[in-house]
């Protein structure tokens, strides 16, 4: 499969990583543009391209991995997404430096607001609720696995989703809905920022 990324930054990277070594291809964008990804692309290797913002956003899968402030400007003017799958990463943080702050969402689940400014999306949210510091330590943790978090309304993106993280060798846990779920693992939420994992 071909994965869009819009974001080149460390929960790009990381995700990008694991889909490479599963036999995906990976096309990164960013806000520079792609010739200011030759570097991050070098280092993923072949299987890793660098394109607009607008090409990847074209594949059949994109992943959305942001900082919160840039989510509007970042899916501003791209076409009607008829039914693509769009991952959502980001978490509404306000500030991150020197210390994080949450954004005041006035109680709408983060990825809602996402879904607002992706129209024809799935949205799917996961890979938020774990630090890439955790993330990066692998799939595994003494025989357990670490959890990745989904949550989305179409059963069927979801299931992709699932399989994909599941092919990555991370435990799936199903949060259900967008609204309900979303809300548990975004920054903030009761499960998010912590290394869970399922035992053996
Ligand atoms: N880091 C973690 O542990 C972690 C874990 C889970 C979720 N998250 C969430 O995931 C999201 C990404 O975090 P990160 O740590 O990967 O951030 P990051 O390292 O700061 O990377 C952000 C990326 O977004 C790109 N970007 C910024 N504005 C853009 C725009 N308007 N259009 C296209 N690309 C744009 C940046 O490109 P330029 O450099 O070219 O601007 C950069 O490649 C955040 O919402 C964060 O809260 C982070």
């Amino acid at each position: 499969m071909k994965i869009g990324f819009i974001g080149a930054g460390a929960v790009a990277r990381s995700i990008a990583k694991s889909a490479i070594q599963a036999e995906h291809e990976v096309l990164l964008s960013a806000r520079r543009g792609p010739q200011g990804l030759r570097d991050i692309v070098g280092v993923l290797g072949t299987k890793a391209s660098a394109v607009s913002v607008e090409e990847a956003a074209r594949l059949e899968m994109v992943v959305l991995a942001v900082p919160w402030l840039q989510v509007p400007a970042a899916l501003e003017g791209l076409p009607n997404w008829e039914g693509r799958i769009l991952v959502d990463t980001t978490n509404p943080f306000a500030q991150v430096e020197p210390e994080l702050v949450l954004a005041d969402l006035g109680g709408t689940g983060a990825s809602e607001l996402v879904a607002a400014l992706a129209p024809g999306a799935r949205v799917v949210k996961a890979f938020n609720a774990i630090r890439m510091e955790h993330y990066d330590k692998g799939p595994q943790f003494h025989g357990g696995k670490r959890v990745i978090f989904v949550s989305g309304d179409d059963q069927d993106a979801k299931a992709v989703v699932i399989g994909l993280v599941e092919q990555f060798g991370y435990a799936s846990v199903d949060l259900g809905g967008l609204v309900a779920g979303g809300r548990m693992q975004q920054a903030g939420g009761p499960i998010a920022g912590r290394d869970w994992v399922v035992a053996p």
